[in-house]
């Protein structure tokens, strides 16, 4: 965006500069209207703008250190390129300039790429009718659309029947009951990378009216509950009567008797909204907030990162609050590091050495030369789902029955006899060192990790020569800690609900109402930031006798 936003600039001054704006909006080459039709296609740096202005549709390049190019819509008024759809998002072209949004002879709207290869496709079959001729429309609503050229209402597909990460105001997510279909979002698999990432969410295929998010299509790790009128029975703060920030949004549930879907919609258009299902394997509803030039984070869930499932993939260890809540344990690595740095952690973590056992053909095979295996113990974790139970007198017992079998890689030993074996990779695993409440693991490693020989050793002295450095510097951040934490200890939050806060909390998150957003009828919108990190909008309500609201 190029136009100043003075905060208090006159209209005098902005007017102006606001029309001329507008007309060199109007005067770009790249204004193509909002029609792609088969002797229009689009192309290279071209994009087509819907009618009134509000959405995108174009080629683009999420990563510029990547040849990935995609067709995609984004938010044309916004000065944050925010994509809300993506066609291709499993493949890639690498040059716009010689690929083309355009329509094929069938009909269908299709992505050619440099050598005029079909690498995506509305793939509608026998809709179109021999004799009509069909164009591609970006409506206001940020959704695509392939219908009839002589007659735009009849729709023969729509992007927001095949919906990326991002649910818009106005679409539909539901099941369709004569096809058996449902429409799903799934997430992007990293901030840069529209391919799709494990997690997805989609209306109970099994004909309830709850939503579910799962992993692999199968592990489900949250549920919306079903639906009872107003709200679903998970996620209350929905309940119209709520002075929560969901009420400002409308919720429908239909249950017509070809479909079944849920809509949204914002009560104030201005409002600039989206329901996106993030990298994180998290659901969650944002708000536009241009004075900020943010997107303000106002619900989510599952409410904690570690209740992802697999969020941080095989090996990979959760830790609640932390950034990057994904790491590995002792005698791991990162399988997939530049993944990391796009926050997808689904790849998890690697051995850096092999164990000394491989179960290869059934057999228990030794590597010659190779100690026997240890175990590496950590104190306070969440044990990863799918444990053995097995019979063991003893602690000294139930790491001889994890040795036993090359395939086991964990234990853990309860006192009285209880012993857990893990088999093959843990998932879910979870340090829970700063909330307690844990349990003590014993993961497999190679003995080659515990010998205190060559760079531990080095290690060590290193450690003894920053010592003191590390004291003092130690105590100066601890006396910080202590001193911002108790400031923020009543910062609470309400598990599996909205976080609630107090006013002297507010005052502390905002920098005592110092960042003006807006303003409203009711009062003034101010910028903050969580302990976390987690940006927020606060809304100070100016009126007499009314409660602050987060
Ligand atoms: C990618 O884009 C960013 C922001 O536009 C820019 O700062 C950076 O130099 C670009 N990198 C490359 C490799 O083009
Ligand atoms: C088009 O649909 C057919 C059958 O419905 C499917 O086999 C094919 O993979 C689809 N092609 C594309 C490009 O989506
Ligand atoms: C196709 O167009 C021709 C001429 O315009 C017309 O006579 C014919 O009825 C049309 N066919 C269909 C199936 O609409
Ligand atoms: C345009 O298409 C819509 C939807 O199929 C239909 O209801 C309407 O009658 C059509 N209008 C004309 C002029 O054909
Ligand atoms: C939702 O309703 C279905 C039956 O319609 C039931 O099987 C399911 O357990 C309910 N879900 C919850 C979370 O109560
Ligand atoms: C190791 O344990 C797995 C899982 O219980 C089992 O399938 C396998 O047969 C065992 N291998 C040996 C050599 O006992």
């Amino acid at each position: 965006m190029a136009a100043p936003r003075g905060r208090s600039a006159p209209a005098c001054v902005l007017l102006p500069l606001l029309l001329g704006f507008v007309l060199l909006l109007q005067g770009a080459p790249s204004q193509a209207g909002d029609t792609v039709a088969a002797g229009r296609p689009l192309s290279g740096g071209d994009s087509l703008v819907s009618k009134r202005g509000k959405f995108r549709l174009g080629f683009f390049q999420p990563d510029n250190s990547s040849d990935h190019w995609y067709l995609g819509i984004w938010y044309n008024q916004i000065s944050l390129h925010t994509t809300v759809w993506v066609a291709n998002r499993e493949a890639a072209i690498t040059d716009p300039a010689s690929s083309q949004l355009s329509i094929a002879s069938d009909g269908n709207m299709v992505i050619l790429d440099h050598r005029r290869s079909t690498v995506w496709s509305t793939n509608v079959t026998g809709v179109v009718a021999s004799n009509s001729t069909t164009v591609g429309v970006i409506l206001d609503t940020g959704n695509l659309v392939l219908a009839d050229a002589s007659n735009t209402s009849a729709v023969r597909w729509q992007s927001f029947d095949h919906f990326g990460d991002t649910w818009l105001p106005g679409g539909k997510l539901g099941r369709n009951k004569r096809t058996g279909e449902v429409t799903q979002l799934v997430a992007w698999k990293g901030y840069n990378d529209p391919s799709p990432s494990p997690f997805s969410l989609e209306l109970d295929p099994g004909g309830s009216s709850q939503y579910l998010l799962k992993w692999n299509g199968g592990e489900q790790y949250w549920s919306s509950g079903n639906w009872t009128g107003h709200a679903f029975t998970a996620v209350p703060e929905m309940t119209p009567t709520d002075a929560s920030p969901l009420s400002k949004y409308t919720f429908g549930y239909v249950d017509g008797a070809d479909e079944s879907y849920f809509v949204y919609d914002v009560t104030d258009e201005s409002v600039v909204t989206r329901f996106l299902f993030d990298v994180t394997g998290q659901i969650k509803f944002l708000t536009w907030v241009e004075a900020a030039k943010e997107w303000m984070l106002f619900w989510s869930e599952p409410k904690k990162q570690c209740d992802v499932y697999a969020v941080c993939g095989p090996f990979g260890v959760c830790t609640e609050n932390a950034l990057p809540s994904c790491s590995c344990p002792r005698g791991f690595s990162q399988r997939r590091p530049g993944e990391w740095l796009q926050n997808d952690h689904t790849a998890g973590c690697a051995r850096n050495a092999g164990l000394a056992c491989s179960d290869r053909d059934g057999q228990h095979q030794k590597n010659s030369k190779n100690d026997d295996d240890r175990f590496y113990t950590m104190d306070d974790a969440r044990l990863p789902s799918s444990a053995r139970s097995a019979a063991a007198a003893s602690a000294r017992d139930c790491e001889l029955a994890c040795l036993g079998n090359c395939s086991c890689t964990a234990y853990s030993y309860t006192g009285g006899g209880g012993c857990s074996l893990w088999y093959g990779d843990l998932i879910n695993l979870q340090d829970t060192t700063a909330s307690g409440g844990g349990s003590s693991i014993s993961i497999r490693l190679a003995a080659s990790e515990f010998s205190g020989t060559g760079n531990a050793r080095k290690l060590v002295i290193g450690l003894a020569a920053a010592g003191s450095v590390a004291a003092v510097a130690a105590i100066v951040l601890a006396t910080i800690l202590i001193l911002r934490s108790r400031r923020i200890k009543s910062l609470r939050r309400v598990e599996g609900s909205l976080m609630a806060f107090t006013y002297r909390d507010l005052q502390f998150v905002t920098k005592n109402f110092t960042e003006k957003l807006g303003g409203g009828a009711f009062g003034s919108v101010f910028k903050g930031s969580l302990p976390d990190a987690t940006p927020v909008a606060v809304k100070k309500l100016e009126g007499v006798r009314q409660g602050d609201e987060a």
